[in-house]
């Protein structure tokens, strides 16, 4: 045969052979969001090619090309802010920075509250203090005696109050005592919060963990163990915890090879899933049915006004519905992470508000009455950790806390009470008691002309902007001097306990508007008349540029 048609032949056959994969890689490839949020791989690269500059004093204030009169502004609203600061929070900041070099986590929480550039500067001057004294109500007090309403939220733990999870974990210490912290038995309790668990989540078993992250990773380990598929899918911005398989993206030194991203609430997504065959389960965490196909909205890249969310609940619900049919279609693990939606949403979480049945689910935070904990519940199909008829082949999971005397005991604590009057009343109308409050503040932030608007699902609430300016991040310092405590990711995310009332939602609403309008009269919001997002977005890129030549 002519050689050269031996290696056309040769060719067109690896050609043939290689097509239906080129098609799987192509319409992966169309399944992924646009932005690096869902590029995970260029996401890492690029983290690692952001040099780092910072500005000094002078371009602190003037990073924008601001005028000199408002520079004037902004400098000396700053150093009032400073001096309040010093004076106001002396105790609890001069704790945190006796610790603050040695506690690693700290560190990074302290570095990361704002854009890079402007982080030590505000550092050095407004430091956030870390340490808290007291609970009480919907207020947190600090080592200085100030009160301040929390909006932290205790990362989403605090649905009920301070002072329920107290009870919580006071009446369940109680309970155990005789038994004390025995592990590798169960104490009673565990009996009933099994019970209670699996009516709440509609499912047949139910393992218990020691953080949400563990009860993610069980969950994955299961869908892959008994459906002999390598893969899982998580939806662009989505958090699961900080297991590498469910963060592939920037923060996690090596690629998660075994994972998809997908764009959240697209048909080229819902394609993948019928058409791959090598996908286990997919993880949905319904938070991002308030910002889809965008990360947790902390302050530090809030470097523009480009910061958007909107929660449309028949769409999301319409968007799980699809997924559900996808998935039993396929026979694909549908796992909803309930450990932040689970019983802030409604009793039975995202399953009963959005009216859509996962296969495994995940709950974790506020289940454990105060205390660490996670827990999955599953179909019993998918939660076997051993086959019958392979002896050897086992699921492995076990963790010496696991279904600690203590943690059970404030959880039973916390199952007992939801069927409390006091705890159905607080479900009661819920998003309408909120949405109309969302509604409340942002006509008031209207009415005066302060560029910012609140987004809400139910109690969770997103801070966004209406003007392209480099000082966003500025209104977490306002708030804090006007007595509103937020989480260390800043004004992206504002969680609100479920026992606030209009009285204590008016007060908060009142610092809120006071704290915006300082921000304006000192000139934060100042912006060039060609300023916008994408312009802002071009200047870093440009100081990022030069600052490496
Ligand atoms: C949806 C979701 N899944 C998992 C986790 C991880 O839980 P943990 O921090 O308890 O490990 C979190 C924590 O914020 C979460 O919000």
């Amino acid at each position: 045969m002519d050689p050269n048609l031996a290696l056309y032949l040769v060719g067109a056959g690896i050609g043939a052979a290689s097509l239906p994969g080129l098609k799987a890689r192509l319409e992966l490839s169309r399944a992924k969001h646009a932005s690096l949020t869902g590029h995970a791989r260029i996401s890492r690269l690029i983290a690692r090619l952001v040099p780092h500059y910072e500005y000094d004093e002078e371009r602190f204030f003037r990073s924008d090309d601001a005028p000199d009169d408002i520079t004037t502004r902004r400098r000396a609203g700053f150093h009032r802010l400073a001096a309040t600061y010093g004076e106001r929070f002396a105790a609890t900041a001069q704790l945190s920075g006796e610790i603050e070099d040695v506690v690693s986590d700290l560190q990074f929480t302290s570095a990361y509250r704002v854009p890079f550039q402007y982080s030590r500067f505000v550092r050095r001057h407004l430091p956030a203090g870390a340490f808290a004294a007291e609970s009480s109500g919907v207020l947190l007090t600090d080592l200085d005696g100030n009160r301040m309403y929390d909006l932290g939220g205790s990362y989403g733990v605090n649905v009920f109050g301070y002072d329920f999870y107290k009870a919580c974990i006071d009446r369940g210490s109680e309970r155990v005592r005789t038994l004390g912290p025995v592990l590798g038995t169960y104490h009673p309790v565990v009996a009933y919060n099994v019970k209670r668990l699996l009516v709440i989540s509609g499912l047949d078993e139910v393992s218990f963990h020691m953080s949400g992250t563990e009860a993610v990773m069980q969950a994955v380990r299961l869908a892959r163990y008994h459906t002999g598929r390598s893969h899982l899918v998580r939806f662009c911005g989505a958090y699961h915890g900080w297991w590498g398989d469910v963060q592939p993206g920037a923060g996690n030194p090596v690629p998660a090879r075994e994972t998809y991203t997908l764009k959240d609430m697209s048909d080229a997504s819902l394609h993948v899933l019928r058409t791959r065959r090598d996908i286990a389960c997919v993880l949905v965490n319904p938070l991002q049915a308030l910002h889809p196909n965008t990360n947790a909205p902390g302050d530090s890249a809030l470097v523009d006004g480009a910061r958007t969310a909107h929660f449309d609940r028949a769409a999301y619900a319409g968007w799980l519905q699809r997924l559900r049919s996808v998935c039993t279609e396929r026979d694909i693990a549908l796992v909803f992470d309930e450990v932040f939606t689970g019983f802030r949403l409604a009793p039975g979480g995202a399953q009963e508000y959005f009216g859509v049945r996962a296969d495994l689910v995940t709950y974790g935070k506020t289940l454990g009455g105060g205390l660490p904990v996670g827990a999955l519940c599953g179909r019993r199909n998918l939660m076997r950790r051993f086959d019958h008829h392979r002896p050897a082949n086992v699921c492995f999971a076990r963790g010496t806390f696991n279904s600690h005397p203590y943690v059970m005991a404030a959880m039973h604590e916390f199952l007992h009470q939801l069927d409390a009057a006091e705890i159905g009343a607080l479900y009661r109308d819920l998003d309408a008691v909120w949405n109309e409050r969302a509604d409340r503040l942002n006509r008031r932030l209207r009415d005066e002309g302060l560029p910012v608007r609140m987004a809400n699902l139910s109690t969770i609430w997103t801070t966004c902007y209406t003007v392209p300016s480099r000082y966003n991040w500025m209104l977490q310092y306002y708030l804090r001097a006007e007595g509103l405590a937020l989480g260390w990711i800043g004004t992206g995310r504002l969680i609100f306990s479920l026992n606030y009332t209009d009285v204590d939602f008016n007060a908060v609403a009142d610092r809120f508007v006071a704290a915006a309008r300082a921000m304006r009269d000192d000139g934060w919001w100042w912006h060039g008349d060609a300023a916008t997002n994408r312009s802002i977005r071009r200047r870093i890129l440009g100081e990022m540029i030069a600052s490496r030549l």
